[in-house]
């Protein structure tokens, strides 16, 4: 990743679709962090974008023209008691992992949540994920506990980690969860690190075989 274009985040929008769908579908091809089996395809994602964002904010990390990861939120649960919780999901190119910018992606996100009244956080992680494993713990998760061979991809099972974290105190009652605020391109500073290429982004273990366009 080049040191000299700033890195920024920001709300993400339609024509961010095509980087998240590659992003995305290169987790689906090679590897257990997403138990998906089949590719993305845009649409999916403009559907998901456009939907979701009116609720949860959805969050890009850039570098220059380039797209370097997505974060966002969803529900949780439907059922209108779950209101205040909130799943949260974050993905970076694999080339730009391991660098900081998932720590400034993700506190960002776990900021918007916080201002818009959500009070828990929760992020299931496929077991083993190293990387991811280590970001939820940076940002305040706590491990809850593992639903044992949860997904069978790419011939093996796989456990998935249950992960909280606290955003807010839970009053009562709760206050309304408000809408999420749009966030304009904002520079952030990363650490210099020694890790950059140094250990694999997740628990590697493909390539997936088998996997199709939907
Ligand atoms: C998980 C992911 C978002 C983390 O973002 P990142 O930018 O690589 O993470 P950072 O560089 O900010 O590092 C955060 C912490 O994790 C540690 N870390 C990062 N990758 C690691 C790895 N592969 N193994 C062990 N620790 C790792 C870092 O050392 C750092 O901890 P420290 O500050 O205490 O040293 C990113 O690696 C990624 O997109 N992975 C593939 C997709 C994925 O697994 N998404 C999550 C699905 S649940």
């Amino acid at each position: 990743m080049s040191q000299s274009e700033k890195t920024v985040i920001r709300s993400a929008h339609e024509d961010d679709v095509d980087a998240i769908t590659r992003i995305a579908n290169h987790y689906v091809l090679n590897s257990g962090a997403n138990l998906r089996l089949q590719l993305y395809e845009p649409e999916e994602w403009s559907k998901l974008l456009a939907q979701g964002s009116a609720q949860y904010p959805w969050l890009i990390a850039q570098q220059g023209p380039r797209i370097l990861g997505y974060a966002y939120a969803a529900s949780w649960n439907a059922r209108e008691a779950y209101a205040w919780s909130t799943e949260t999901t974050i993905y970076l190119a694999a080339e730009a992992a391991g660098q900081g910018v998932g720590t400034r992606l993700y506190q960002t996100l776990l900021d918007e949540l916080t201002y818009q009244g959500f009070t828990t956080a929760i992020a299931k992680i496929t077991s083993p994920n190293p990387g991811s494993e280590a970001l939820h713990r940076k940002t305040g998760f706590t491990l809850i506990g593992k639903l044992a061979d949860n997904g069978f991809k790419n011939g093996r099972w796989w456990d998935v980690g249950i992960w909280q974290r606290t955003l807010a105190s839970a009053t009562v009652p709760p206050k309304p969860v408000t809408t999420p605020r749009v966030l304009e391109a904002t520079a952030i500073d990363l650490l210099p690190t020694d890790k950059s290429g140094g250990f694999q982004p997740d628990g590697w273990h493909g390539p997936l075989t088998g996997a199709t366009g939907s």
